[in-house]
C-alpha cells in the first residue's frame, strides 16, 4: 500500500475549511492508503499561544479527526511532539536548506505581517519542520489544502536536491512526496470576504464556521455572511466570489454536483439560499459534534488511540532518522 501523511495544527477550533480542504479527504483516502495523521502541536507554538490550552487543543483536535470519520483501526493518529525524531530531522534539514529558498515562502510573509514585531525563528522554520513531518514517514502522498502547495514543493526540493542528490550514491535516502489537492474544497473562502481564505487566525469569528459551532451560531454567521445584490447563486462569475464559495460548500456537503446546483439556484434569492445552506451545514455537522462529545467523554479511549498511533509512527520515524544520520556521516555506536 502507498502511504499518506497529513496533519492539522491544534490552534483552537477547526473550521470547515480544514475539514473540506483536508480532513474530509483523509476520510476518503484512508481505505486505499496506509494513513498517518498527526496533530502538529510543535507547529502551533510558532505563533503566540496559551500553554494552558495547548494540550487540551491537541487532544480535542485528535478527537475531531475521529469524529469526522477517521477510523483509528486502520489509521495511525499521533501527536507530533511525542516523537522527537521530528525535531531532530528538522535540525538536520535546517542545515541543508538555503535561506533564500525560505525567504520565498508566501505563508511566512503573510503571517509575519500579522505578527508584527513578534516573529520567531520558529515561524520562519515552520515549512522545514513540515518537511521533516512528511519525509520521516516516506510518505507517497500528502493530502492538503491549496495553501500548502508551496510547502510541499519545498519538502520535495529539500529531499531531492539537498539530501538525495548530495548524499545518496545509489538508492535514494528520502522518498519524494506528492501533494494531493482536491479540485473541490481545497480553498474555502472567508464568509465575510470571498477574496480571502477562511482562516483560524482571522480575528473576526464571523468569517468562519467552526466544526463545533452550535446551530444558532451557524444560523447567525450565515445570516451575516457577505452577499450581493444579484438574484441567483452563480459559480463562475468572477465578480461574485461569495456566491461561488457558498455554492462550493453547499455542493460538497449536499453531494450535489456544481452543475446541478447551478441549475437549481439559477433564480434563487440570497435569503432562500442562505436558509438552505444553513440547514445543510447544521445537518452535516450534527453527527460530527455528537461523536466528538462521546469521544471527549471517554478520554481513556482516545488516549489509547494516540498511544497506539505513537508507537507505530515512532518506529517508522526512527528508522528513517537512523538511515539519514548514517548516510550523512554521523557517529554510530558499534
Ligand atoms: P493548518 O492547521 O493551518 O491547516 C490544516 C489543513 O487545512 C487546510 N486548510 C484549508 N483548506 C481549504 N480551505 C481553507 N480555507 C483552509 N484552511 C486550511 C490546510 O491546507 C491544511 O491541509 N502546515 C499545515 C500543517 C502541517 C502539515 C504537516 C500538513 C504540518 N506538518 C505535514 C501536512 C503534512 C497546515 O497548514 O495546518
Amino acid at each position: 500500500k502507498k502511504r499518506i501523511l497529513s496533519g492539522v495544527q491544534p490552534t483552537g477550533d477547526l473550521h470547515i475549511g480544514n475539514w473540506l480542504g483536508a480532513i474530509n479527504n483523509w476520510v476518503t483516502l484512508q481505505e486505499q492508503y496506509e494513513t498517518f495523521l498527526c496533530v502538529v502541536d510543535l507547529h502551533a507554538i510558532t505563533a503566540s499561544y496559551n500553554p494552558k490550552e495547548l494540550s487540551k487543543n491537541t487532544f480535542s483536535t485528535a478527537a475531531l479527526y475521529v469524529a469526522c470519520g477517521i477510523d483509528p483501526n486502520i489509521c495511525s493518529i499521533f501527536v507530533q511532539s511525542q516523537i522527537s525524531a521530528h525535531s531532530e530531522l528538522c535540525w538536520i534539514l535546517n542545515c541543508m536548506t538555503p535561506i533564500n529558498w525560505m525567504e520565498r515562502m508566501i505563508q511566512f510573509k503573510e503571517k509575519s505581517i500579522q505578527q508584527g514585531n513578534n516573529v520567531s525563528i520558529g515561524l520562519f522554520d515552520y515549512p522545514i519542520l513540515m518537511a521533516a513531518d512528511i519525509l520521516l514517514y516516506d510518505a507517497d502522498f500528502v493530502p492538503v489544502g491549496e495553501d500548502q502547495k508551496q510547502h510541499l514543493e519545498l519538502a520535495r526540493d529539500i529531499a531531492q536536491q539537498r539530501i538525495n542528490a548530495r548524499f545518496s550514491k545509489d538508492k535514494n535516502i528520502l522518498k519524494i512526496p506528492q501533494p494531493i489537492i482536491m479540485k473541490n474544497g481545497s480553498k474555502i473562502m472567508s464568509l465575510i470576504d470571498g477574496s480571502k481564505k477562511m482562516s483560524k487566525s482571522d480575528p473576526n469569528e464571523g468569517s468562519r464556521i467552526n466544526l463545533l459551532d452550535p446551530p444558532e451560531i451557524i444560523t447567525k454567521k450565515i445570516k451575516r455572511a457577505k452577499s450581493d445584490s444579484s438574484i441567483g447563486i452563480e459559480f463562475n462569475n468572477p465578480e461574485r466570489p461569495e456566491s461561488k464559495n457558498l455554492m462550493m460548500i453547499y455542493s460538497i456537503l449536499s453531494g450535489k454536483e456544481i452543475s446541478q446546483c447551478e441549475n437549481e439556484f439559477l433564480e434563487t434569492g440570497w435569503g432562500t439560499f442562505k436558509k438552505l445552506i444553513t440547514e445543510q451545514l447544521i445537518e452535516s455537522l450534527e453527527p460530527i459534534q455528537k461523536k466528538y462529545k462521546l469521544l471527549m467523554n471517554d478520554p481513556y479511549q482516545l488516549s489509547k488511540i494516540l498511544n497506539e498511533g505513537k508507537e507505530k509512527a515512532e518506529d517508522l520515524a526512527n528508522q528513517t532518522l537512523k538511515r539519514v544520520k548514517s548516510k550523512l556521516g554521523f557517529f554510530e555506536m558499534e
